[in-house]
């Protein structure tokens, strides 16, 4: 390109577009620029010119398949992270914020696109042992559970790593799940690693999920704004969190703001639902019999089947949810 080089160019669509699946077609089949297309722009093949038509169209079309199988990979891993959120106390989505949120902070940091998509895998289930864990004990306040349901509680970080080890490629999530509740000065669980010892995904993860907890209390006037909540970390927390990622964290926020959303819950009738809502609470029937549980995400199909039920049966007539505010 006259421009830009070609490398330049794919490093930047990995950047504004990292699901993008990149081809790189070069005049140089030499080892190094194999390497550092693979390294710096992620890319999928490395073909080289002069080409071959039949190798090009064989090429896109595995691309597109290796996408689509990617694609469904990503879907299932969100929906087992939606079936734990239904069973933890956790104000809606709030797996797939830190998910983002981890993303985005491995990015500012430059790891490598297979890094970022392991610590984004494991922030989507960083909480999914809680479904091993009884209801009555995530639903207490945390400082107000006895030493054996503490216990219990602590166990789902060996829970979810045992989870994410049964789902293929996502070893290294997994072990970023073990140690997600590790503090930096070595007074955390399971293993009381401390600093550069825990890894460097689960120090991500634990910084985003704290961030996330505290612009999304579960109460909205207790909710902080983002400035007020990373200072907050830097402040009366800092002893707990890698204080470089703190750092990065700030700065992105003080470019990208308007990227971090709120939540706050409000009741609406049907008719006012909208696509990306999360159930605050369950919908049932006015018998009682449950239609769709608390933490159900409203999509297309979601609101389709609650529209046909309120054409079969009669049901509440308002609806809870969380709704974005940002
Ligand atoms: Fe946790």
């Amino acid at each position: 390109m006259p421009d830009m080089e070609g490398t330049v160019f794919l490093e930047k669509a990995r950047q504004i577009a990292p699901d993008t699946v990149r081809i790189l077609l070069t005049g140089y089949a030499d080892m190094q620029a194999a390497i550092d297309a693979i390294n710096r722009c992620g890319v999928y093949r490395f073909l080289t010119k002069p080409w071959n038509d039949e190798e090009i169209k064989v090429t896109l079309k595995r691309a597109i398949e290796f996408s689509e199988l990617e694609k469904g990979f990503v879907s299932t891993v969100r929906l087992l992270s939606q079936m734990g959120e239904m069973h933890s106390a956790h104000i809606g989505n709030h797996s797939k914020r830190v998910a983002d949120l981890s993303r985005k902070i491995a990015q500012e940091l430059k790891l490598s696109e297979d890094m970022c998509f392991q610590i984004e895998m494991a922030a989507m289930l960083h909480d999914i042992g809680k479904i091993a864990v009884p209801s009555s004990i995530l639903e207490k306040e945390e400082s107000k559970l006895n030493d054996v349901e503490l216990s219990q509680l602590k166990k789902h970080v060996l829970q979810g790593e045992l989870i994410a080890l049964m789902i293929p490629n996502l070893s290294e999530a997994a072990h970023m799940i073990r140690h997600h509740h590790e503090k930096f000065d070595g007074t955390g669980y399971p293993d009381k690693l401390r600093t550069d010892a825990i890894p460097l995904g689960s120090r991500i993860i634990t910084i985003a999920d704290s961030f996330d907890k505290l612009v999304n209390h579960k109460n909205h006037h207790e909710a902080l704004s983002p400035a007020k909540a990373v200072d907050f970390l830097m402040g009366s927390r800092k002893e707990y969190f890698d204080p470089e990622i703190l750092k990065v964290l700030k700065g992105y926020l003080s470019t990208k703001t308007s990227e971090i959303p709120q939540t706050h819950e409000v009741t609406l009738a049907f008719d006012k639902l909208e696509l990306g809502m999360v159930l605050s609470k369950d919908i049932k029937t006015i018998n009682d019999l449950l239609i769709l549980p608390q933490g159900t995400l409203l999509n297309e199909k979601t609101i389709l089947l609650l529209k046909k039920y309120i054409e079969s049966a009669p049901v509440v007539k308002e609806v809870s949810v969380f709704r974005s505010v940002i």
